[in-house]
């Protein structure tokens, strides 16, 4: 079956996780990925948080499925003219390097211009244009001037940093999604163009609620915070614990087992729709009818209570089989899943949400798969590559060197200090 990027090739100059998320999604929609490292090191993660000797880390190979590699010391004549060759025959580049880099590699828009007009150079940056723009970045930097660490946490603790990573696989998401809008505008303008997206702005385009409740702040307290009625509000968004973000009220509580299970919570929403269910559910028909709670603008000074009361519910019953009692009312709720039992969830393999990779060097190890299904294009997760495992296949196939070209190019150490035919 034809892939949905078939066709599209991709000069990944990525590293790190932001940029090789990108890619790694445009690798599983079908594109050829082409990953530039330097030679005898690679991408800094496949030595990161290694936990078997030698080998590529799983930060690596978690990352980089489904591409190419191909080692180049882009300082070199040979590296650059092999980059340059790139250049000219792929649709896309995608890099994320601090600022001024690429400008230092002598590969200015200009002159990426010059050599392929077509070509769309999409960059991940910390910030976008303004003070900060010269600064390197890394997730939770990101997470903090974004505005997620500021408004995550509990009210009486600092800022906390959230185990999502948002600022990076989340500005990975957005350039995809940038790059693929330019594609599709190059089939009718036949130019290609810059696409740019900043750790800080993805953050904050996650965090849009918040910037709803700065604005709602100057008009009265936020009457869905654990803060109300009691507490007080600053002038900015304070942080909120597990209250929902949205219009129905949430809170984590409590299940079974909870006083030895780290994770024995439930997510629980008291939906307004449902709220006459609740109220049977929890054997407190009563509040059905109570003035204190009965709609949803009167429970709002009453949530903590009206919580309370549900946990003493829900610490009868585990999350799960809470979650079974819940799901035949409607009334929604989550379990709080810890990595263990997701790691063991057949439904996500089945899906391919979770899968297992064979890995020459590390053996089976699970990764996460495309989170994203196309009826037309499913993906098939292949292993990352080694280091400079296609130097020769690349400079053949998609450069068209010849032989003794090829040779004179490994004679030269552009690609590193690996001899021609290593495997053989
Ligand atoms: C992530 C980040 C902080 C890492 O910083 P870093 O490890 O110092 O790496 P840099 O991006 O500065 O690049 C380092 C150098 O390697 C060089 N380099 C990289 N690949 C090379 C290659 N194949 N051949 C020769 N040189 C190479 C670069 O030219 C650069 O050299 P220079 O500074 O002398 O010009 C930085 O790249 C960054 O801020 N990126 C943008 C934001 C981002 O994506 N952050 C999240 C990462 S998950």
């Amino acid at each position: 079956m034809t892939k949905a990027l078939h066709g599209v090739r991709v000069l990944d100059f990525t590293h790190v996780q932001s940029g090789p998320t990108c890619t790694q999604l445009l690798a599983w929609f079908g594109a050829d990925v082409i990953k530039i490292e330097r030679p005898g090191v690679g991408d800094i993660t496949r030595s990161q948080l290694r936990d078997i000797p030698g080998e590529d880390s799983l930060y690596f190979t978690m990352l980089n499925h489904n591409k190419r590699s191909l080692t180049l010391d882009t300082k070199t004549k040979q590296g650059k003219e092999i980059l340059e060759g790139l250049v000219r025959v792929c649709d896309v580049m995608v890099e994320n390097f601090a600022p001024g880099v690429l400008d230092r590699m002598g590969l200015t828009w200009e002159r990426i211009q010059e050599l392929n007009p077509r070509i769309i150079l999409a960059s991940i940056k910390g910030f976008g244009p303004g003070p900060y723009e010269d600064c390197k970045v890394y997730e939770n930097i990101a997470q903090c001037a974004g505005g997620a660490a500021s408004t995550t946490g509990f009210d009486d603790g600092p800022p906390l940093v959230t185990g999502a990573q948002i600022g990076d696989s989340g500005s990975g998401l957005h350039l995809a999604l940038g790059i693929v809008t330019a594609l599709y505008q190059r089939t009718h303008t036949g130019r290609g163009q810059m696409v740019r997206a900043s750790m800080q702005d993805g953050v904050l385009n996650l965090c849009r609620v918040k910037l709803r409740d700065q604005q709602r702040l100057a008009r009265g307290p936020l009457k869905e915070y654990p803060q109300y009625p009691h507490g007080e509000f600053g002038s900015s968004v304070p942080r909120a614990g597990n209250a929902s973000g949205g219009g129905q009220p949430g809170w984590i509580l409590k299940c079974k087992g909870w006083e030895t299970d780290p994770n024995a919570y439930l997510y629980f929403v008291a939906q307004a729709p449902v709220w006459e269910s609740i109220c049977k559910v929890i054997e407190k028909p009563e509040w059905i009818t109570d003035s204190n709670y009965a709609t949803p603008e009167a429970r709002l000074p009453h949530l903590k209570d009206i919580f309370a009361g549900i946990e003493e519910w829900t610490m009868q019953h585990t999350k799960i089989e809470a979650m079974e009692i819940l799901n035949k009312y409607d009334i929604p709720c989550g379990p709080i899943l810890s990595m263990e039992e997701i790691a063991a969830d057949q439904s996500l393999r089945d899906t391919g949400t979770i899968v297992e990779v064979d890995h020459p060097g590390r053996g089976q190890y699970l990764s996460v798969g495309n989170p994203i299904k196309l009826s037309d294009s499913p993906t098939e997760v292949v292993r990352s590559p080694l280091l400079g495992e296609h130097n020769e296949e690349i400079l053949k196939d998609v450069l068209g060197f010849d032989e003794a070209t090829i040779v004179n190019m490994f004679a030269s150490g552009a690609l590193g200090a690996v001899p021609l035919r290593a495997a053989e």
